[in-house]
């Protein structure tokens, strides 16, 4: 199994990569920090231990409350989209029987890397806020991750925000800047343009059958599923953060291309926009492996299959 942290703002599709990770008994989920975003701090650490529970996996597996916003900018919460609670107000009724663990979800992911060095791999599916400090506070994390797969940008197309910028970087740019350039030797990024080839419909979710997971994805996902056909006319719920999930677990499933990216700042229209320079105008070294294509197919049969699992 692969020893990984799930750093997340937990939303309807934080919630279902919570899912795939687990569900797939191929990872060692060590933590999952929370971080302000799609919702609160608070209720994205509330949710992450509702997933948990949901799972039975409260007891071994912590969650570590991390930034509650980002390094220079306001909050910007995206409550259109996940619903007031963050996942499409299901669960509303789950009584949490676990508190969130002591500590800062920075230092808890700078003590795991250091004491598995070169094992972990860290899954970013929020804003880049708890990643930027780490690095900022013990900069040799770089060496001693050995994977970094973000969900985050769009190097090919429009955004989800603005647009030009995808949610992730539009949160919190500045944080985007430091994790991309930090220096990470194994950075992936799994931008929108991929994730929404990957495209979960009501009739993988049928597959899943009437079981508990089963009723909670169909529930969460249904105001999801109704705002997605009104902006792209198709019923169906893009799986952003289960893919960067998917990533980790299986690398063939996606082509990447390694690329010079970076992110605007200070840009009146463009803040938060993810910049890959294709042709190397820049001359600049590559910092970032792009996800290009993605087998779509083959990574819904591995979602569906660790949600039935
Ligand atoms: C990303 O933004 C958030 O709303 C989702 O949870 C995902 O991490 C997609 O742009
Ligand atoms: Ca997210």
């Amino acid at each position: 199994t692969k020893k990984v942290i799930l750093d997340v703002d937990t939303g309807v599709d934080d919630a279902l990569g919570i899912l795939l990770a687990v569900g797939s008994g191929e990872m060692d989920v060590l933590g999952i920090t929370t971080v302000n975003g799609n919702v609160s701090l608070d209720q994205a650490t509330l949710n992450t231990c509702k997933v948990l529970q949901l799972l039975g996996m409260e007891q071994q597996i912590p969650v570590i409350k991390g930034a509650n916003k980002p390094l220079l900018r306001t909050t910007y919460f995206e409550h259109r989209v996940h619903g007031k609670d963050g996942l499409g107000g299901a669960l509303s009724d789950m009584q949490v029987h676990t508190q969130p663990a002591e500590g800062h979800a920075v230092d808890f992911i700078i003590e795991q890397v250091k004491q598995h060095a070169g094992e972990v791999t860290l899954i970013m599916t929020a804003p880049l806020t708890n990643l930027a400090l780490a690095v900022m506070k013990y900069p040799d994390l770089i060496h001693q991750v050995r994977e970094v797969v973000v969900m985050g940008g769009v190097v090919q197309g429009f955004g989800n925000v603005t647009p030009t910028a995808e949610y992730n970087m539009y949160v919190d740019p500045e944080a985007a800047k430091i994790v991309l350039h930090a220096g990470f030797p194994a950075l992936t990024l799994v931008g929108l343009d991929v994730t929404r080839k990957a495209l979960l419909t009501e009739e993988h979710i049928r597959s899943l059958g009437d079981t508990p997971i089963g009723r909670y994805v169909r529930e969460s996902t249904a105001d999801y599923m109704q705002r997605y056909h009104e902006r792209n006319g198709v019923r169906a719920c893009a799986l952003h953060d289960p893919l960067a999930v998917g990533v980790a677990l299986n690398r063939e499933l996606v082509t990447t291309r390694h690329y010079y990216v970076d992110v605007e700042t200070r840009s009146e229209l463009c803040d938060g926009q993810t910049v890959c320079d294709f042709q190397n105008r820049m001359a600049k070294p590559a910092n970032v492996h792009v996800c290009m294509e993605v087998s779509a197919d083959a990574f819904l049969d591995q979602f569906i299959c660790a949600l039935r699992a």
